[in-house]
């Protein structure tokens, strides 16, 4: 029978502040379990907490879906990025990484302390390059949603927006497009996709689209051009509520070595 995870994971206070923690001594927090992105934010993810000076997984690459730091000090999840802040809401993980256009999206009740620099992108509303005119005109441009930084890109400054009276636009981010809408006065159809949401203005699905938008070359390679900036992301720290209280000593310790990396 394997050993539950507690079980297998030292207390990270013990680990990460050793003279504190002395050996035989009743640990004076719990074990810490971290929730982080499978896919684009994996490597960097790891690489982060590495460098800030955290033990982590030797073999992430293994089916095993919980695993321990090579340390034993804090157990991972590589969870699917979506499932990481309900991870750490409902205090399945006490800490999760993964992207602002992610916690925007899904709206869970978790602390952020930490922006990371890494997983930089942006949440465009984008169409094809021979869009037809149309027939509604955006009087008011607000802000991005959620803003915390950074301009739309040149090609999109100036350039008033118009809608056509019932745009149908394709995403995997159907809130921050209803709401980017609806801020707007615009009834907009919301077509919810998994993924290659490119495909919708190519196959007649969609007149539009609200993706994640890196280098720009999935658009460019698909016919699409960015028309609007809806928020700029990048990767966050996610801590749960109730664990940031109880386990203050060594979240702390672990945002603290996080930020002198951010700094
Ligand atoms: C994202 C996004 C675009 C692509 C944009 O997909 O959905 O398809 O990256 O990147 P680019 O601007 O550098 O071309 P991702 O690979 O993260 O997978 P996903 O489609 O499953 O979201």
């Amino acid at each position: 029978m394997s050993q539950p995870i507690s079980a297998t994971i030292r207390d990270p206070a013990e680990i990460l502040e050793p003279s504190r923690s002395p050996a035989g001594q009743t640990p004076t927090v719990q074990s810490l379990l971290f929730a982080l992105p499978k896919g684009r934010l994996a490597h960097d993810s790891l690489t982060f907490l590495e460098r800030a000076g955290l033990s982590v997984p030797t073999d992430t690459a293994s089916r095993k879906l919980v695993l321990p730091a090579a340390d034993g000090s804090i157990g991972f999840v590589m969870a699917k990025p979506r499932d990481v802040p309900t991870y750490v809401e409902h205090g399945a993980a006490d800490l999760g990484i993964c992207g602002l256009d992610v916690v925007r999206e899904t709206d869970r009740a978790v602390y952020e302390p930490l922006l990371l620099p890494f997983g930089h992108c942006r949440l465009c509303l984008a169409g094809p390059t021979d869009r037809s005119p149309a027939q509604v005109d955006e009087t008011v441009d607000l802000p991005e949603l959620g803003s915390t930084a950074a301009s739309s890109s040149p090609e999109m400054t100036g350039t008033p927006l118009r809608y056509m009276s019932q745009p149908r636009i394709a995403t995997e981010f159907p809130r921050l497009t209803r709401q980017f809408f609806t801020d707007r006065g615009v009834n907009a159809e919301i077509i919810a996709l998994g993924g290659s949401v490119e495909l919708g203005p190519i196959l007649g699905l969609a007149d539009l689209i609200v993706d994640i938008v890196k280098t720009g070359e999935t658009l460019r390679l698909n016919g699409l051009v960015e028309i609007r900036t809806i928020l700029q992301s990048q990767a966050v720290l996610l801590v749960n509520r109730t664990s940031y209280q109880l386990k203050a000593t060594a979240i702390n310790r672990i945002i603290e070595r996080m930020r002198r990396l951010t700094t």
